[in-house]
């Protein structure tokens, strides 16, 4: 017997976009072995990284039983390990000037919960409210979580064409303001963002820190990707926390998303709710990423790492990928990369393509190569927008070879599309 699902069992246990796509992906990887992915968000394996994973692991067993014991058999407090809190806020107090501290701190189980969490606790589900994106596109995995048409507001970003193959999207401003409301209960980012690699500008950074102040509502910034730690960031950028900033970060993009793990730095006020919430879902979070972690914050082996490692091998991917798509593409079709400023995409604008870019995904998928369409980063847009049917993610966090043979294909592929126009 199939039980009757409540309005809202229904949707967030019904089928969405995003978990069509997912689904469809991880089919194509097991029924394909060959299948080349450029299609996911994992972060590569950077054999330092790797290394220094594993020997935090065997320095917990050999050298600190006691503190491993403790971890496995104890639940946390719901805000995460007290002792993490402390070490986390001195870290980020050190590294980015940030002048938090460890009650400023929510240990939540992965970004992506943390942002379910923030979208329950601003927006809520009874309607109404709504949480306003300054630029779309932006990161996929918030598109379901408005339990809402309106729940999720978004505004397109602005289009600068920078020589013949690049762009970059601008916040535009104007149509920000039009689209606030009393309504809006809070404006969120990725920065770097995950899909285009855009990186906002300290000026654009400014400029919402004083809209979301004159709104009283918070400035949510998701550094998935970024600042202060994995560096996935190419461009110069100050990480900026204080009163009503919501920063998230994630210990995914070092090369641990297995280990669900992220922070939320806030006021006081929201991390006790975060916290209370988490204790309602979760009880606790788990507990082994903080005390891998712990001992990398409470030293400089972590900002090192972020900086003489992590990045330099995300910026050497991005050069390659860009260069053999860039060669593979010529100046035959009329397509544009958006500036690559961080995180681990190629942004790819197919300017006028007669096939959309969820046809290219079917046929590149047919020829074993795994992207992501573009359209599925343009939730809570007002009007339709033909460019959300023009672009494709393209994650170069694969081995060169990898990336080398599924960027040929994929400009073969465009080739023919646009010779069918
Ligand atoms: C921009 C962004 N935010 C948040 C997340 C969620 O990551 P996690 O739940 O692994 O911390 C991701 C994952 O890809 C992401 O790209």
């Amino acid at each position: 017997m199939k039980p009757v699902f409540s309005d809202l069992g229904a949707k967030l246990g019904g089928p969405c976009g995003i978990q069509e796509l997912m689904d469809d992906l991880g089919q194509a990887l097991s029924t394909h072995p060959n299948m080349r992915m450029l299609g996911g968000g994992n972060p590569a394996a950077i054999p330092e990284m790797q290394a220094l994973w594993r020997d935090q692991w065997r320095a917990l067993v050999d050298e600190e039983p006691d503190r491993l014991d403790r971890a496995l058999v104890n639940y946390d407090p719901p805000a995460g390990n007290t002792r993490f809190r402390e070490v986390m806020a001195a870290f980020l107090q050190r590294e980015c000037g940030w002048s938090c501290e460890a009650k400023n701190i929510a240990v939540l189980p992965g970004g992506q919960a943390a942002f379910f969490y923030l979208q329950m606790l601003l927006v809520g589900g009874s309607g109404g409210r709504q949480m306003l994106y300054p630029i779309a596109p932006d990161y996929i995995g918030y598109a379901n979580q408005g339990l809402h048409a309106e729940s999720l507001a978004s505004v397109p970003g602005q289009i600068e064409q920078r020589g013949a193959h690049r762009f970059k999207y601008h916040i535009d401003f104007e149509r920000l303001r039009a689209r606030l409301s009393p309504q809006t209960a809070g404006l969120c980012l990725s920065c770097p963002t995950n899909p285009t690699g855009n990186v906002v500008s300290a000026e654009e950074l400014d400029q919402l820190r004083e809209l979301a102040r004159e709104q009283r509502v918070p400035l949510i910034l998701d550094q998935a990707y970024g600042m202060p730690f994995p560096g996935a960031i190419y461009v110069d950028w100050k990480p900026v926390w204080d009163e009503g900033i919501i920063a998230s970060i994630s210990l995914s993009k070092l090369g641990l998303p297995g280990l669900r793990t992220s922070v939320i730095v806030a006021d006081e006020s929201v991390v006790t709710a975060l916290a209370n919430m988490n204790s309602v879902v979760a009880l606790a979070n788990g507990n082994i990423g903080q005390a891998l972690l712990q001992p990398l914050l409470e030293d400089a082996t972590l900002t090192r790492c972020a900086r003489e490692v992590i990045r330099p091998f995300y910026q050497r991917r991005r050069d390659f990928a860009e260069a053999v798509l860039s060669e593979a593409l010529g100046d035959a079709v009329p397509y544009a990369l958006h500036e690559s400023q961080g995180a681990f995409f190629l942004w790819l604008w197919l300017r006028d393509c007669p096939v959309t870019s969820a046809e290219l995904y079917r046929r590149l998928k047919e020829r074993e190569v795994l992207v992501v369409p573009g359209h599925y980063f343009f939730f809570g847009l007002e009007e339709a927008w033909q460019h959300q049917h023009e672009c494709l993610r393209i994650t170069y966090s694969q081995p060169e070879a990898v990336v080398r043979e599924g960027l040929q294909i994929l400009a073969e592929e465009v080739r023919k599309a646009y010779a069918e126009g």
